[in-house]
């Protein structure tokens, strides 16, 4: 079965421990938006594997990753990460890493432009000053390089002298920074260029013969990052919502039945911007300490607050989803009560649907009795404390969506279907 796997909160949802396991039941695994601003973390064996831009279906032999158009690829950070899991005893080679010739690609000059703009601007939004804003800025106005032009020695020399033309002296008049010589960036990029040349692969001339296979979507980040949809400005610059699965990666001959959708048993926010259900004082400590909420991108403590319903309603129809993963239910152990947030207060009147502005809005909690048996042991939902089972089975009956894996641990085998 095909399936799209999409982030229902801000980003780190768990949504890396997922498609590990459902790689198992899939032949191609494609992202299909974002960039090295992802951060999906596997833990097998007491290994952790931490990946930015490669499908974390690597990890399974006889699997196929791509790298679809609607992801931009910083061609270091790529090179280095394709390294390291070597290094690690991933088997990365041109056989199981297909790389998308229209993947646009994030320059030294659209790293600093990220970490300036976001140091001159009024209102931050908290960015990973990956470069990915700028890189995307100059994809939609047709500046930006893409893979295929990277790898061509002469589009590649031309695009970037054009480029440098404009960028250096915004960098210097306005920024007040010193620009990029061209000869330094493309003796270093060119070097890149080869060694990626034998991945870039045309995804759907690839891909259409093999349109029988069984195809996993990876989405990065979460809904409310979503460039549309999420809650601008403080949101990331693509569209993560399942719609542009098979724009992002060009499958659009893929037919898609199945759209999951991952949500923490809690919900978490790295970067600026609204978080009706954000706890403050103990019980941010307990969040972050008990699950260990630090990024993995840039390590950044992430905001913790309690399970907001309003807005995973909103996700869930945002991206159709068919089915629910829940992750992270283990760390709930032990409370003695777990708040849900089920309508928010807006003006003083109750309201159930999804606000144009999150920022204005107060929570309305409805209160769970917690539970005292560990989850992380369990195997099976009837395994589970039976407060636990309530508390899911809540969450399945208020979004009218089935949850069909639950996550309770980090350790790869702790996940099971509901
Ligand atoms: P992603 O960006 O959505 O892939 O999520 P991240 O990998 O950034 O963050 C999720 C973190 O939670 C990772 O460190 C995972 O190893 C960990 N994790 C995933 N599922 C569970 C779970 O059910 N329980 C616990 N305790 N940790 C989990
Ligand atoms: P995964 O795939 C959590 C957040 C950043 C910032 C905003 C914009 O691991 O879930 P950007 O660098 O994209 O311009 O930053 O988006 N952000 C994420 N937060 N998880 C992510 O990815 C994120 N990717 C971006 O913190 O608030
Ligand atoms: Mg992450």
């Amino acid at each position: 079965m095909n399936t799209v796997l999409v982030g229902l909160q801000w980003g780190d949802e768990g949504k890396g421990k997922v498609i590990d396991y459902l790689c198992r039941d899939s032949d191609v695994i494609v992202r299909f938006q974002g960039g090295n601003n992802a951060g999906h973390t596997v833990v097998i064996d007491g290994k952790k594997f931490v990946f930015h831009l490669v499908p974390s279906g690597v990890l399974r032999k006889g699997k196929v990753c791509a790298i679809g158009n609607g992801v931009v690829v910083d061609p270091k950070v790529l090179i280095e990460e394709m390294e390291s899991l070597k290094k690690q005893g991933v088997s990365i080679s041109a056989r199981n890493l297909k790389i998308s010739p229209f993947c646009h690609i994030i320059m030294p000059y659209h790293k600093i432009m990220d970490a300036l703009r976001e140091k001159r601007r009024m209102q931050k939004i908290g960015t990973t000053k990956r470069g990915i804003g700028p890189c995307y800025v100059d994809k939609v106005s047709r500046c930006g390089i893409r893979m295929v032009d990277f790898i061509n020695e002469e589009a590649f020399a031309l695009k970037l002298k054009d480029n440098l033309a404009e960028k250096n002296p915004l960098l210097e008049k306005v920024y007040g920074e010193k620009g990029f010589s061209f000869d330094s960036i493309y003796s270093e990029y060119r070097k890149y260029a080869q060694a990626l040349k034998p991945y870039i692969c045309d995804l759907t001339d690839h891909f259409y013969p093999l349109k029988s296979k069984r195809f996993l979507f990876e989405g990065a980040q979460g809904t409310f990052l979503d460039i549309d949809f999420g809650t601008y400005p403080f949101v990331t610059s693509s569209s993560v919502v399942a719609g542009n699965a098979l724009l992002g990666s060009g499958l659009s001959f893929v037919p898609v039945k199945r759209i999951l959708g991952v949500a923490k048993a809690y919900t978490t926010r790295v970067g600026e911007g609204p978080f009706p259900t954000e706890l403050k004082g103990d019980m941010l400590n307990y969040f972050q300490s008990k699950g260990s909420e630090f990024g993995a991108t840039t390590g950044r403590p992430r905001r913790c607050g309690w399970l907001d319903l309003v807005l995973l309603k909103r996700a869930v129809i945002s991206s159709n989803i068919t089915h629910l993963v829940i992750t992270k239910l283990d760390i709930l152990d032990g409370l003695e009560e777990i708040k849900v947030c089920t309508a928010y207060k807006y003006r003083n009147k109750t309201c159930k649907q999804f606000p144009t502005d999150l920022s204005c809005v107060e929570p309305v909690y409805r209160e769970f009795k917690g539970w005292s048996d560990s989850c992380n042991m369990a195997r099976s939902f009837k395994n589970l404390p039976l407060e636990a089972r309530r508390y899911i089975n809540f969450i399945e009956e208020f979004l009218s969506v089935k949850v069909l894996f639950i996550s309770v641990g980090e350790k790869r085998e702790a996940i099971f279907k509901k």
